[in-house]
């Protein structure tokens, strides 16, 4: 993980309404305050439905809660005739501190390849919020044995155009279509192999102290009991969870994956 502060997720996906997330979020600060939580060693992030950004907003910067917030996706566009697309300045103004592009599901079910997700993540840095950028294989390409390949083309494809002081401050998350809610998750060798192999690819493309500062996350049926072996590979510097974050106790467990 070298210096890299770890970043552990919770991609609340389509759960939980403002009432719900409002409980849940207070829960979560309470469990990580009688667990010690101590947000220089690990960040804990709760990337939530639209519906639910006003309020998370609200409690957490009422109460100073150590806790970070972001959205699930973003429109490509700025303003304008997009109805039902939400923009990257309407979430900086809510404070958002990330948001998610290109997700497996949002490419999946709403067509969106490389360049829509590389459009989406140059809007996100440009309303100076960080994008946590997905990329991973589906279950054949894995069967074929060219996962890794096929990871570095989408990380050439999303990282496009970015400046290599850009690509420092964001955020990659590396998850296997297969291990996504499968309860099938990587192994710690499997997460290592493509992360390892995504932050070589960066400092390819730009340069090694870009590659050492860029931070890594596996996503894919992340729980509590498996955290703490994938956070120890040398590549992975942190966690994009989907279920296990939507328990506030189970989350806090993850988001203390040092400490069991
Ligand atoms: P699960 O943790 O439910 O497998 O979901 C992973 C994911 O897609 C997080 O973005």
């Amino acid at each position: 993980m070298a210096n890299r502060t770890p970043l552990l997720a919770g991609n609340w996906k389509m759960n939980l309404n403002h009432v719900e997330a409002a409980g849940v979020v207070q829960k979560l600060a309470w469990t990580l305050a009688d667990m010690n939580y101590e947000k220089d060693k690990a960040e804990a992030a709760v990337i939530v439905p639209f519906t639910d950004i006003r309020v998370v907003q609200t409690i957490i910067e009422g109460d100073k809660m150590p806790i970070a917030f972001g959205a699930q996706d973003v429109s490509v566009h700025d303003a304008g005739a997009y109805t039902g697309e939400i923009s990257s300045e309407m979430l900086a103004k809510l404070n958002c501190r990330y948001v998610v592009v290109g997700h497996s599901e949002r490419r999946e079910y709403h067509g969106e390849d490389d360049a829509i997700v590389n459009a989406k993540a140059k809007k996100v840095l440009a309303a100076a919020m960080t994008p946590i950028i997905c990329v991973g294989e589906k279950l054949e390409i894995r069967k074929e044995g060219t996962h890794v390949a096929f990871v570095l083309g989408q990380i050439d494809g999303v990282l496009a155009g970015l400046t290599a002081e850009q690509v420092a401050g964001l955020v990659i998350a590396y998850e296997p279509v297969w291990a996504i809610g499968t309860g099938e998750v990587a192994t710690p060798d499997d997460a290592q192999e493509v992360c390892g192999a995504i932050r070589t690819r960066v400092g390819e493309l730009f340069d090694d102290a870009t590659a050492e500062k860029v931070r890594i996350q596996y996503g894919g049926s992340v729980k509590s009991s498996n955290v703490a072996d994938i956070m120890a590979q040398p590549d992975v510097d942190g966690a994009l969870v989907g279920g296990a974050s939507l328990d506030p106790v189970e989350f806090a467990r993850i988001v203390m994956f040092d400490k069991k």
